[in-house]
C-alpha cells in the first residue's frame, strides 16, 4: 500500500496525474450526485461534468504510470538496479498492492462507465445541440423553437435510431465540438446536409406516405403595398394526394415505395440535372436538362434518391421572407394596421442589413420612426405608441431570420416547398427536362393546385364556402 502511495507520488507527474485524476473524480461524483437530487443545471454544466472533466480524469490516470516509469527509470540510472520493478507475488505487500490497485481500476471503470453514459446523453440533449454551440447554432436553434417540430429532439431527425447511424453522428459530434472550440466552422453552415440520415428512417417514424391523402384547402392572407395595407386573399386547393391503396396520385406521389425518383444535381441541389424515373413495373425514364450538366473532376455531381427532405428541406429550421413575415405579423395583429403604408415600409426596412442584432434593433427603430416622423405626422402625433411597438415587432421579425455573426441572411436557406421564392418544384417542373419519347416535366399549375383566388379583396369562393 505504501509502495501504491510511492509510486502515485514520488515523480512530479505521477503527483500532477494523481490529483488531477482525485479531483476530477470527485467532482464527478459530486455534480452527478447534484443532478441525482434534482437541481437543474444549464447544459454547461452538463459538458464539464460529463465531458471536460472525464477527459481529464482519464489524462490523470494516464500521467501516472509515466511518471512512475520516469522515476524508475531515474533510480535505475543511480543503482544500477533491473529495469522493471521487480513483481514477488509471494509478498504479502506486493498482494496488497495489487488489491488496491484492482479495485481503484473497478472504481475507475465505474465513474468512466457513468460518466460516457450521462455524456451521451448530454449531446443528446437538444438544449446541448441548440445552444452549447451558442453563436453558431442561433440560426437553427431559433427557428427551430418557433416551428411545427419544436418539440421533436434535434437528435430525431439528425440521428434517429439505429446504432450504425449513432456511432458516425457521434464521431462527426465530436469533431463539432473540437471546431467550434477553436473557431473553425464555416459561416453560414453550409446547406444542404449530405450526409442526414434518409428520411425513410426519420420523418417516416412519425409521418407515412399512405397517411396523407386528398386536397388541402389552403387560405393565406396578404396585404398590399398600398396606403391602407389592403388585406387580399389567396386560395389554394394543394393536390397533397399520397398514396391509397394501389394509387399514388398529386404531390406526395414522389415518395410512393413503389416508384423511386432519383436526380443528378449540382452539392446545393439548387440545379438539377437528369432526372430518373423507375416505375411500379421497374422501366426506367430519364429526363434530360435543359442545360447539360457541367462535367468537372473536382466537384463530382451526385445522384440522390427523391426524399422527404427534398420538398420539405425546411420543415424546422423555417426562416420567413420579409413580406410574408409583415403579413402574418398584420393578420395575427402584432403590427398595426392602421398605420399608413405600414407594409411597404416595413418590407423595406427589413431589407438593410446591420453588423449586429442590436444595431439592427436600434437601426430598424430609427427608420420607422424617421418614416412616420418627417412624412405622416399626423400618424405620428396620434399613433406614436403604436409605431413604436411595430418597431419593436419588426426588430423582432429582423433577429429571428437575420444572424449576421453566421452570415445568414433572407434567404441563404431557400425553403424547396413551392416555387415563389426559390425555384423549388420548378427545379425539375419546368418543362424542360425531356425524355427520349419527348414527354417533359409538367408546369401545368393544375397539377399541384388550383388556384382558386390570386390576391383578391373579396374572392367568391371564400363567400360561397361561408354560405353553405
Ligand atoms: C423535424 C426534423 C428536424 C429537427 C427536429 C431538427 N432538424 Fe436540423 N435539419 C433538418 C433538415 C431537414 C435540414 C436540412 C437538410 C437538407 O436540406 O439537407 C436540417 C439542417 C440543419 C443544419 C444545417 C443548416 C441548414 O439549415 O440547412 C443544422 C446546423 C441543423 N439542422 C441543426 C439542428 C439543431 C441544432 C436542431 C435542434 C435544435 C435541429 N437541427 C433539429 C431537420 C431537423
Ligand atoms: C418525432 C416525430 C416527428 C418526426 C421525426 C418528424 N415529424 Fe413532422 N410533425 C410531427 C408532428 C407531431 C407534427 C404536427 C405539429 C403540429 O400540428 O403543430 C408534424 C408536422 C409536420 C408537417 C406539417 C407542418 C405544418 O406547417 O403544418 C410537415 C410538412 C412535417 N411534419 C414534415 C416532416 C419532415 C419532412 C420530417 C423529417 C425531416 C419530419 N416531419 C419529422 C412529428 C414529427
Ligand atoms: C414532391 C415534393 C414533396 C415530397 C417528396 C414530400 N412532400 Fe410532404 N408536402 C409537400 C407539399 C407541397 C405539401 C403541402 C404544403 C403546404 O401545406 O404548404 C406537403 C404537405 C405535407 C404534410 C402536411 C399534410 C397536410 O395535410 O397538411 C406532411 C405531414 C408532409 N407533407 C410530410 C411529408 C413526408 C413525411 C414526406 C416523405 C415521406 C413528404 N412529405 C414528401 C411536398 C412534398
Ligand atoms: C427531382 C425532381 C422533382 C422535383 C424537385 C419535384 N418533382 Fe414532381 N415530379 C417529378 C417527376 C419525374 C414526375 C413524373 C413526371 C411524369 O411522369 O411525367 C413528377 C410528378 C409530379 C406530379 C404528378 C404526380 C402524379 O399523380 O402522377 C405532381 C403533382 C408533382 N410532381 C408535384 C410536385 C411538387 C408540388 C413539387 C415541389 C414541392 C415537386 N413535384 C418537385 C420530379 C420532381
Ligand atoms: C410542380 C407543382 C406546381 C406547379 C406546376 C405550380 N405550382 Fe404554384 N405552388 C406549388 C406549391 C407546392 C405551392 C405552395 C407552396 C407553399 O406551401 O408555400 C404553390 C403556391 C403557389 C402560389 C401561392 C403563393 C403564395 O404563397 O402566395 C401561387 C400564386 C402559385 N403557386 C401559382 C402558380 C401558377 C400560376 C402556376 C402555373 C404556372 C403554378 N403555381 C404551378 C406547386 C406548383
Amino acid at each position: 500500500m505504501r509502495r501504491l502511495m510511492y509510486y502515485m507520488t514520488r515523480h512530479p507527474l505521477s503527483l500532477a496525474g494523481t490529483t488531477l485524476t482525485t479531483a476530477s473524480a470527485t467532482l464527478i461524483l459530486i455534480m452527478a450526485g447534484m443532478q441525482l437530487i434534482g437541481t437543474e443545471g444549464s447544459p454547461y454544466i452538463g459538458i464539464l461534468a460529463y465531458l471536460i472533466l472525464p477527459a481529464l480524469f482519464v489524462l490523470g490516470l494516464i500521467l501516472i504510470p509515466i511518471g512512475a516509469r520516469r522515476a524508475n527509470l531515474a533510480r535505475r540510472n543511480k543503482s544500477g538496479k533491473p529495469r522493471m520493478p521487480v513483481l514477488d507475488f509471494n509478498r504479502s505487500s506486493t498482494q496488497r498492492t495489487l488489491a488496491v490497485v484492482l479495485l481503484l481500476t473497478m472504481v475507475n471503470v465505474i465513474i468512466l462507465a457513468l460518466a460516457t453514459y450521462k455524456g451521451v446523453e448530454v449531446m443528446d440533449s437538444t438544449e446541448f445541440c441548440g445552444t452549447a454551440c451558442h453563436s453558431v447554432m442561433a440560426p437553427e436553434y431559433t427557428t427551430y423553437i418557433d416551428s411545427p417540430h419544436a418539440r421533436v429532439a434535434c437528435v430525431e431527425c439528425h440521428i434517429g435510431s439505429g446504432a450504425g447511424w449513432y456511432a458516425k453522428s457521434k464521431l462527426s459530434g465530436a469533431w463539432q465540438v473540437v471546431s467550434t472550440t477553436f473557431d473553425l466552422y464555416p459561416r453560414p453552415i453550409p446547406t444542404p446536409v449530405h450526409n442526414l440520415r434518409p428520411a425513410r428512417e426519420t420523418c417516416e417514424e412519425c409521418h407515412w406516405p399512405t397517411k396523407f391523402h386528398g386536397d388541402k384547402l389552403d387560405v393565406r392572407t396578404r396585404f398590399a403595398s398600398d396606403e391602407a395595407n389592403t388585406e387580399t386573399k389567396t386560395v389554394l386547393v394543394l393536390r397533397v394526394g399520397g398514396v391509397d391503396g394501389e394509387e399514388a396520385h398529386g404531390i406526395h406521389w414522389h415518395v410512393d415505395p413503389r416508384i423511386q425518383v432519383r436526380y443528378r444535381s449540382d452539392p446545393s441541389r439548387e440545379t438539377i440535372y437528369e432526372v430518373e424515373l423507375t416505375d411500379e413495373d421497374g422501366a426506367v425514364t430519364t429526363f434530360e436538362p435543359g442545360e447539360p450538366a457541367p462535367e468537372t473532376a473536382d466537384e463530382p455531381l451526385e445522384w440522390r434518391v427523391m426524399d422527404c427532405v427534398d420538398c420539405h428541406n425546411r420543415p424546422t429550421h423555417i426562416y420567413g421572407q420579409p413580406a410574408t413575415e409583415i403579413d402574418d405579423a398584420i393578420a395575427e395583429g402584432r403590427l398595426d394596421r392602421a398605420l399608413p403604408y405600414l407594409k411597404r415600409e416595413g418590407v423595406r426596412i427589413l431589407r438593410a442589413s446591420y453588423d449586429s442584432h442590436e444595431a439592427a434593433r436600434a437601426g430598424i427603430r430609427e427608420e420607422l420612426v424617421s418614416f412616420y416622423r418627417d412624412q405622416q405626422p399626423e400618424t405620428w402625433g396620434a399613433h406614436e405608441t403604436s409605431v413604436l411597438q411595430a418597431a419593436d415587432v419588426l426588430g423582432e421579425i429582423w433577429t429571428t431570420n437575420v444572424f449576421p455573426t453566421m452570415n445568414v441572411t433572407w434567404n441563404t436557406y431557400p425553403n424547396h416547398i413551392g416555387h415563389e421564392v426559390s425555384d423549388g418544384c420548378f427545379r425539375c417542373h419546368d418543362e424542360e427536362h425531356e425524355s427520349a419519347s419527348g414527354a417533359v416535366i409538367s408546369q401545368d399549375c393544375f397539377g399541384c393546385h388550383a388556384l382558386l383566388a390570386m390576391e383578391e379583396e373579396e374572392p367568391e369562393i371564400l363567400a360561397m364556402i361561408a354560405a353553405e
